[in-house]
């Protein structure tokens, strides 16, 4: 059965989108969640949607491009359930930019944002779960096994998620953790609402990772998620998931 009950689970980027999303599927069953990320508001808005639910949902703030911030988020997690049983390395952020035009400091803060954070967090929890024999669900994309244009940062980050993913995988085999990762394709999110485009961009190149089928609802794809981290998923151990409505079958 897939339940969480008893088991302590930090989500990243839990203010909107997937990442709330998934709060609420690890709140629904049973689940003991530490919800992290900027937005203290809307965190507490992500909890209190939560409040008729049977787990427990908690809240603090975490900026994934700090390390310090990414092992204090793991510490408040063990602090208030006393384990850790799940990570979901969430936060993410993509804009789209003309290659010759990104800045030093925007390739650094979409690397750090996109890939180094899910590196601490995972570097912070991993002896916690190692204890409790729990797991790592990374959220890469579609651009973590494809190439997208206008996104030279985003799609090196994702497909360095995926790196990370099977490196852990293979690193911790002879142990219980596992360290799996979905590829989301186009979501309906904040994420997707306001994602900015450059003017001289060519919408024909954007337009070939459009998926035909649309958008996907964000619970759909946290459903995912919970699903590789519940005990019902115990023979998966280094997989990347695909969640793109078959866009990628071919
Ligand atoms: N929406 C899509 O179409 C899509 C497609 C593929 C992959 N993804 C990935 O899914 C994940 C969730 O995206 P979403 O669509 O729910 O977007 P979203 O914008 O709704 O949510 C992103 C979350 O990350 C948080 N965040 C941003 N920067 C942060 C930082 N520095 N520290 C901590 N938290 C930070 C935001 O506050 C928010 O809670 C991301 O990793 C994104 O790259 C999204």
């Amino acid at each position: 059965m897939n339940t969480f009950a008893g088991r302590s689970v930090l989500v990243t980027g839990a203010s909107s989108g997937l990442g709330a999303a998934a709060v609420r599927r690890f709140a629904a069953a049973g689940g003991l969640v530490h919800a992290a990320s900027r937005d203290q508001e809307k965190l507490a808005e992500v909890a209190a949607s939560c409040a008729d639910l049977p787990g427990e949902v908690r809240f603090g703030p975490l900026d994934v491009t700090s390390a310090a911030d990414c092992r204090a988020a793991v510490a408040t997690t063990v602090d208030a359930y006393g384990r850790l049983d799940v990570l979901v390395n969430n936060a993410g952020r993509h804009d789209f930019r003309v290659t010759t035009d990104v800045t030093e400091e925007q390739w650094d803060a979409d690397i750090a944002l996109n890939l180094s954070g899910a590196f601490h967090l995972s570097q912070a929890a991993i002896p916690h779960l190692l204890e409790t024999g729990g797991n790592i669900v990374n959220v890469a994309s579609v651009a973590g096994v494809m190439g997208e244009a206008y996104s030279a940062a985003y799609t090196a980050a994702k497909h360095g998620i995926v790196g990370l993913t099977k490196a852990l995988a293979i690193e911790y085999l002879d142990t219980p953790l596992r360290v799996n990762c979905i590829c989301p394709g186009g979501m309906d999110t904040p994420q997707a609402q306001t994602i900015s485009v450059p003017d001289s961009a060519d919408w024909e190149l954007i337009m070939r990772v459009a998926a035909k089928r649309g958008l996907m609802d964000a619970d759909s794809v946290a459903a995912v998620i919970t699903f590789l981290a519940s005990d019902e998923a115990s023979s998966i151990h280094g997989s990347i998931q695909m969640v793109d409505l078959g866009h990628l079958a071919g």
